[in-house]
């Protein structure tokens, strides 16, 4: 299903970010679903946030899939791979690579990246396409927390990838229920393989989503132009709002705010409505959950998967799990 900004359907219906909006930012705190930061602009910054010195995740999930990624070919003897949330895709290069080698000549993989963020996918896509002559790429957009997804068919084995640390913004109910799911819609003897960022060195946590040179706040800032542009709001901007990145020792998790800097009184014309936020207080945006390897290897078994391998990168900073169903 795809999922826009439109406000209003043909039938009156409020819809999207509307919808959202209007169940979301009237809470306390204030709070929207995260995929409204993937905008063409988002998902742009998100890229770069993926080669900052600070943000490590993406560097040390390469890595093990460098390592890794022939065994996962020959192990899962997968035909098809369907990647949930696949952005650039850059990573799964190295699985693209390593499941084209294991093919038997003649025979054809397929690639099903699942993404919001139409603009990336498409584009993607196309270059995966011109860049893998042996691969079928088939991308799909669509909102992986709904619970219509449903998996393509394959005529063989299937691996479910979600890669990035992206369950991590997911909290424990929401994973149990997205693994239940996805549990589901694959067959027994399918497999899925996931990266989890690992707890570690607060310090070290809290830089990776607040970095130095404000990409990563600009990401955030993102959101309100979101808001801005898809509901036509009056008298809210992105510079009254300032980027806030905790670590939550309870939850294990990092936390993203948006602080107004002074008091925000914005009229939204779509929703015809107002909206007020005095100055200091936050709208929630986004969480990252830490993982210890035992606790996650718990949480997949209680939803149906069994362990079938962990690997960590030289530093422990990062694990990619592959499970069966
Ligand atoms: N897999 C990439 C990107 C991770 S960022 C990596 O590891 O670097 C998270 C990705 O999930 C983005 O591409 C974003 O557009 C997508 N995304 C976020 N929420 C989503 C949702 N609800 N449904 C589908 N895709 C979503
Ligand atoms: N999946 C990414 C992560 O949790 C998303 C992310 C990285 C993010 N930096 C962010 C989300 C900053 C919001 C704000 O690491």
């Amino acid at each position: 299903m795809t999922t826009t900004g439109q406000g209003r359907t043909d039938t009156g219906e409020v819809n999207g970010l509307a919808a959202d909006a209007l169940s979301g930012l009237w809470q306390d705190p204030p709070r929207l679903p995260t995929k409204w930061l993937y905008d063409e602009r988002g998902s742009r910054l998100f890229d770069e946030i993926t080669r900052l010195p600070e943000y490590y995740p993406t560097r040390r999930e390469t890595s093990i899939l460098r390592v890794r990624s022939a065994e996962i070919a020959r192990v899962t003897g997968a035909r098809a791979m369907v990647e949930l949330g696949s952005g650039t895709s850059t990573k799964t290069r190295l699985l693209l690579d390593a499941f084209t080698d294991a093919a038997a000549p003649g025979q054809r993989f397929a690639y099903v990246p699942v993404d919001v963020s139409s603009e990336i996918l498409t584009a993607t896509a196309e270059t995966l396409s011109a860049d893998y002559p042996g691969i079928d790429v088939v991308p799909v957009v669509a909102d992986f927390t709904e619970s219509g997804l449903s998996l393509p068919d394959a005529d063989g084995i299937r691996l479910a990838v979600f890669l990035g640390g992206t369950i991590g913004n997911f909290d424990a109910p929401a994973r149990d229920e997205f693994y239940r799911r996805l549990a589901t819609s694959l067959a027994p003897g399918d497999f899925f393989l996931l990266g989890t960022d690992l707890i570690k060195d607060t310090g070290r946590l809290v830089a990776a989503y607040d970095d130095a040179a404000g990409v990563t706040a600009d990401f955030n800032r993102n959101l309100i132009e979101v808001l801005r542009a898809g509901l036509d709001a009056r008298g809210l901007y992105a510079d009254d709002f300032e980027h806030i990145a905790r670590w939550n020792p309870r939850e294990h998790r990092i936390e993203m705010w948006l602080r107004a800097r002074r008091d925000v009184d914005a009229y939204f014309a779509v929703l015809g409505r107002a909206w007020r936020l005095p100055a200091g207080a936050e709208i929630h945006t986004e969480i990252s959950t830490k993982f210890d390897p035992d606790s996650l290897r718990k949480e997949l078994e209680e939803a149906g998967f069994g362990v079938v391998s962990t690997w960590t990168d030289d530093f422990g900073d990062f694990a990619l799990t592959l499970a069966r169903r």
